[in-house]
């Protein structure tokens, strides 16, 4: 039997089907970086404080390089009997240097080792998963201004609304993909906190130097309550909590595009690299890409709930339970990674068709509003505004023809407020111009939004 390194008062070694359900290597093995970066630190900290001698550092920091060197070449012997990430590389570094290497779980739990090395590699990815936000953002951006004079519906209900600007609704994606990115920087400053040093929860009693670990570690501070800090799993369900709502915004988008690449819409052409083809409807195109960034959208929604479930009765401090954090945490990262990588590639891809929009824009009174605005600027209260057009609606309805189609003398019929202005409003170039309220469709306001986002992903 393997003597696992807390097996001093055990007299039994554990039951092989418990060693098997309890161990986390096969999955906590993806922190071994994080570990070892983690340890060498701490190694260092221990002989510039005189609690290890310099040269015992040494021979830990070298053992510890050559293991991540061995798990890099896929040559390190992971095993179940050793638990977990820490145990494995701890029991390898002492048969590499011998008893010495044992000291390096001094003034440590793996209580607070564990925090650190969840916080080392989540930092790492929400850089790289806001990096990938920033270039979908830089994406949506140049695509509302090579489109910046398309027009399409604006649909509520999705029933034809109003005329709009392609261009400002491809800013309005880029509004939502900014607030995740300020959300994900904003959770990554909670992230960033060192926690080693609380030990197994009531701090140390060695004479540790906290500080310095943040400081080679490149953590701007230190966290402040030992309990609290091999405690708190917040930092993870933020995380997840921000991934959610950026799986939220992906889902929406690739919604659309589904919706759009439909024969129906007919408005945008995915492109072939990203769409797959029927093993039985030769004709077919399907969406499969959005399809399934809208589908995983389910996975990360679940493991919010998955990680809030396992925290929410836990007692104070640290519980095994925690243990269950790191699957709900990697799949999210690679979810979200995997989908934002995507749908990048895939807005290159893209092509809108201007026409069939157009299209769709001279179909169904989508100036409606333009016209009972035109009443009420007139002075007719809105809401009588809105009848009288309803009124205009069903007779062009009936008669068969777009309200652009009838003459100022049939509209007259409905209100004697009507001029040959009016055409100037209900055009759909006329209707879009006249959106220039702040944050409205005019091209103004459009070119306005994108030269200041611009300037905004420049300063990220
Ligand atoms: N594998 C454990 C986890 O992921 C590490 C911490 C275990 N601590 C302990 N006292 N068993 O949570």
């Amino acid at each position: 039997m393997i003597k696992k390194p807390w097996a001093g008062r055990f007299k039994k070694g554990t039951h092989k089907v418990a060693e098997k359900f309890s161990a986390s290597i096969d999955f906590d093995q993806r922190l071994y970086k994080e570990d070892i970066e983690g340890s060498i630190a701490h190694a260092t900290m221990l002989a510039n404080e005189g609690i290890i001698l310099k040269k015992e550092a040494d021979k830990i920091i070298k053992g510890l390089k050559q293991i991540e060197n061995e798990i890099k070449a896929g040559k390190f012997p992971f095993s179940v009997e050793f638990e977990d990430i820490h145990l494995n590389i701890e029991k390898r570094l002492i048969e590499k240097i011998g008893d010495v290497g044992g000291k390096i779980h001094t003034a440590r739990s793996r209580n607070d080792q564990i925090a650190l090395d969840m916080r080392l590699y989540l930092r790492k990815e929400i850089v790289e998963i806001t990096t990938l936000i920033e270039i979908i953002s830089g994406r949506l951006v140049e695509l509302s201004e090579k489109n910046i004079d398309a027009m399409i519906p604006l649909y509520t209900h999705v029933q034809r609304g109003q005329p709009i600007l392609l261009s400002h609704q491809l800013m309005a994606l880029y509004e939502m993909l900014k607030r995740d990115r300020a959300r994900y920087i904003d959770c990554l400053k909670r992230v960033n906190v060192m926690p080693l040093g609380a030990g197994a929860g009531a701090g140390t009693t060695f004479p540790i130097n906290r500080k310095l670990v943040a400081k080679l570690l490149d953590f701007p501070g230190v966290t402040d309550n030992s309990i609290d800090t091999v405690s708190d799993r917040d930092f993870i369900i933020e995380f997840i909590s921000t991934s959610a709502t950026l799986m939220m915004h992906l889902s929406r988008i690739s919604e659309e595009f589904v919706l759009w690449s439909t024969k129906e819409f007919d408005f945008v052409d995915l492109g072939d690299e990203f769409t797959t083809g029927s093993s039985i409807m030769p004709q077919k195109r399907n969406p499969d890409m959005a399809e399934l960034i809208r589908g995983k959208t389910g996975r990360v929604y679940g493991n919010q709930v998955t990680i809030l479930t396992i925290m929410k009765g836990l007692p104070f401090s640290y519980n095994r339970d925690m243990q269950e954090d790191k699957e709900p945490m990697f799949d999210t990262v690679d979810t979200v990674k995997a989908c934002l990588e995507v749908l990048s590639e895939m807005l290159n891809s893209i092509k809108f068709k201007h026409d069939n929009m157009k299209k769709a824009l001279n179909e169904g009174f989508i100036t409606a509003t333009d016209v009972a605005d035109y009443l009420s600027r007139k002075g007719l209260p809105f809401r009588q505004s809105h009848e009288v057009t309803g009124n205009i609606v069903s007779y062009a309805e009936e008669k068969g023809l777009e309200l652009m189609d009838l003459d100022i003398s049939e509209f007259r019929k409905f209100s004697k407020l009507f001029e040959e202005d009016l055409y100037n409003f209900i055009t759909l170039d006329g209707s879009i111009e006249s959106r220039k309220s702040h944050g409205g469709t005019a091209k103004k306001n459009v070119v306005k939004m994108i030269k200041l986002a611009k300037k905004e992903i420049a300063s990220w």
